[in-house]
Protein backbone atom coordinates (compact mmCIF):
# COMPACT_ATOMS: atom_id res chain seq x y z
CA UNK A 1 0.00 0.00 0.00
CA UNK A 2 1.91 2.95 -1.15
CA UNK A 3 -0.12 5.50 0.66
CA UNK A 4 0.40 3.67 4.24
CA UNK A 5 3.52 5.46 4.94
CA UNK A 6 2.44 8.75 4.06
CA UNK A 7 -0.73 8.60 6.42
CA UNK A 8 1.30 7.15 9.06
CA UNK A 9 3.71 10.44 9.12
CA UNK A 10 0.35 12.10 9.08
CA UNK A 11 -1.10 10.54 11.88
CA UNK A 12 1.54 11.21 14.39
CA UNK A 13 2.05 14.92 14.06
CA UNK A 14 0.33 16.51 16.22
CA UNK A 15 -1.22 19.03 14.28
CA UNK A 16 -2.77 16.78 12.12
CA UNK A 17 -5.13 16.09 15.29
CA UNK A 18 -6.63 19.58 15.30
CA UNK A 19 -7.14 21.49 18.23
CA UNK A 20 -7.93 19.57 21.44
CA UNK A 21 -10.12 21.19 23.78
CA UNK A 22 -11.23 19.72 27.45
CA UNK A 23 -14.43 19.75 28.24
CA UNK A 24 -16.49 20.15 31.08
CA UNK A 25 -18.12 16.40 31.42
CA UNK A 26 -21.05 15.84 33.82
CA UNK A 27 -20.72 12.64 34.69
CA UNK A 28 -23.62 10.64 36.52
CA UNK A 29 -23.12 9.76 40.25
CA UNK A 30 -21.79 6.37 39.43
CA UNK A 31 -18.81 6.25 41.65
CA UNK A 32 -21.20 6.77 44.58
CA UNK A 33 -22.20 4.24 47.08
CA UNK A 34 -25.42 3.47 48.84
CA UNK A 35 -25.21 5.04 52.51
CA UNK A 36 -27.70 4.61 55.54
CA UNK A 37 -28.53 1.35 57.40
CA UNK A 38 -29.69 -0.59 54.00
CA UNK A 39 -26.35 0.85 52.17
CA UNK A 40 -24.60 -2.70 52.61
CA UNK A 41 -26.90 -4.92 51.02
CA UNK A 42 -27.82 -2.26 48.49
CA UNK A 43 -24.55 -2.16 47.44
CA UNK A 44 -23.58 -5.72 47.64
CA UNK A 45 -26.75 -6.94 45.54
CA UNK A 46 -27.28 -4.39 43.22
CA UNK A 47 -24.42 -1.97 42.23
CA UNK A 48 -22.82 -5.08 40.07
CA UNK A 49 -24.49 -4.06 37.88
CA UNK A 50 -26.29 -0.76 37.99
CA UNK A 51 -25.41 2.97 39.76
CA UNK A 52 -27.38 4.01 42.80
CA UNK A 53 -28.86 6.87 40.68
CA UNK A 54 -29.99 4.04 37.99
CA UNK A 55 -32.43 2.79 40.86
CA UNK A 56 -33.03 5.78 42.70
CA UNK A 57 -34.26 7.34 39.32
CA UNK A 58 -37.19 4.70 38.78
CA UNK A 59 -40.94 5.69 38.20
CA UNK A 60 -42.48 5.48 41.62
CA UNK A 61 -43.02 1.47 42.57
CA UNK A 62 -45.00 -0.31 44.76
CA UNK A 63 -43.56 -2.68 47.27
CA UNK A 64 -45.07 -5.58 45.25
CA UNK A 65 -43.16 -3.99 42.04
CA UNK A 66 -40.06 -3.64 44.03
CA UNK A 67 -40.45 -6.94 45.34
CA UNK A 68 -40.99 -8.44 41.51
CA UNK A 69 -38.03 -6.26 40.10
CA UNK A 70 -35.54 -8.08 43.35
CA UNK A 71 -37.05 -11.45 42.39
CA UNK A 72 -36.48 -10.70 38.40
CA UNK A 73 -33.23 -9.09 39.33
CA UNK A 74 -32.27 -12.49 41.17
CA UNK A 75 -33.72 -14.76 38.97
CA UNK A 76 -33.01 -13.12 35.23
CA UNK A 77 -29.92 -11.70 35.72
CA UNK A 78 -28.14 -13.51 38.62
CA UNK A 79 -28.43 -10.61 41.43
CA UNK A 80 -26.72 -12.05 44.13
CA UNK A 81 -29.49 -11.68 46.23
CA UNK A 82 -29.80 -14.38 49.03
CA UNK A 83 -33.47 -15.93 49.39
CA UNK A 84 -33.71 -14.44 52.91
CA UNK A 85 -32.91 -10.91 51.67
CA UNK A 86 -35.58 -10.80 49.28
CA UNK A 87 -37.86 -9.11 51.68
CA UNK A 88 -35.66 -6.84 53.69
CA UNK A 89 -34.01 -5.94 50.30
CA UNK A 90 -37.86 -5.53 49.01
CA UNK A 91 -38.54 -3.10 52.21
CA UNK A 92 -34.63 -1.28 51.71
CA UNK A 93 -35.92 0.00 48.55
CA UNK A 94 -39.53 1.02 49.17
CA UNK A 95 -37.34 2.98 51.97
CA UNK A 96 -34.64 4.25 49.36
CA UNK A 97 -37.25 5.75 47.51
CA UNK A 98 -39.48 6.89 49.59
CA UNK A 99 -36.68 9.31 51.17
CA UNK A 100 -36.01 10.65 47.48
C1 LIG B 1 -26.06 -9.30 37.65
C2 LIG B 1 -26.44 -8.00 37.22
C3 LIG B 1 -27.56 -7.30 37.94
C4 LIG B 1 -27.68 -7.08 39.29
C5 LIG B 1 -26.72 -7.49 40.39
C6 LIG B 1 -28.88 -6.31 39.46
N1 LIG B 1 -29.46 -6.06 38.25
FE1 LIG B 1 -31.07 -4.87 37.90
N2 LIG B 1 -30.93 -5.24 35.93
C7 LIG B 1 -29.98 -6.03 35.32
C8 LIG B 1 -30.27 -6.12 33.90
C9 LIG B 1 -29.43 -6.88 32.89
C10 LIG B 1 -31.42 -5.36 33.69
C11 LIG B 1 -32.16 -5.16 32.40
C12 LIG B 1 -31.63 -3.94 31.73
C13 LIG B 1 -32.44 -3.60 30.53
O1 LIG B 1 -33.45 -4.24 30.30
O2 LIG B 1 -32.01 -2.67 29.87
C14 LIG B 1 -31.81 -4.80 34.97
C15 LIG B 1 -32.89 -3.94 35.15
C16 LIG B 1 -33.22 -3.36 36.35
C17 LIG B 1 -34.29 -2.41 36.55
C18 LIG B 1 -35.17 -1.84 35.45
C19 LIG B 1 -36.54 -2.42 35.49
C20 LIG B 1 -36.61 -3.83 35.04
O3 LIG B 1 -37.37 -4.58 35.66
O4 LIG B 1 -35.94 -4.22 34.05
C21 LIG B 1 -34.32 -2.10 37.88
C22 LIG B 1 -35.28 -1.15 38.61
C23 LIG B 1 -33.26 -2.85 38.51
N3 LIG B 1 -32.61 -3.60 37.57
C24 LIG B 1 -32.99 -2.81 39.86
C25 LIG B 1 -32.06 -3.62 40.49
C26 LIG B 1 -31.91 -3.71 41.94
C27 LIG B 1 -32.75 -2.94 42.95
C28 LIG B 1 -30.90 -4.57 42.18
C29 LIG B 1 -30.41 -5.06 43.52
C30 LIG B 1 -31.37 -5.89 44.22
C31 LIG B 1 -30.41 -5.04 40.86
N4 LIG B 1 -31.16 -4.45 39.89
C32 LIG B 1 -29.36 -5.90 40.70
C33 LIG B 1 -28.93 -6.63 35.95
C34 LIG B 1 -28.69 -6.65 37.30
Amino acid sequence: MASGAASGEQARDPQSLGRLESAAVELPDDAELFVGPDADMLNADCLACHSPSMIRTQPPLTRDQWNAVVIKMQTAYRAPVAPAEIEPLTDALVRLKAAG
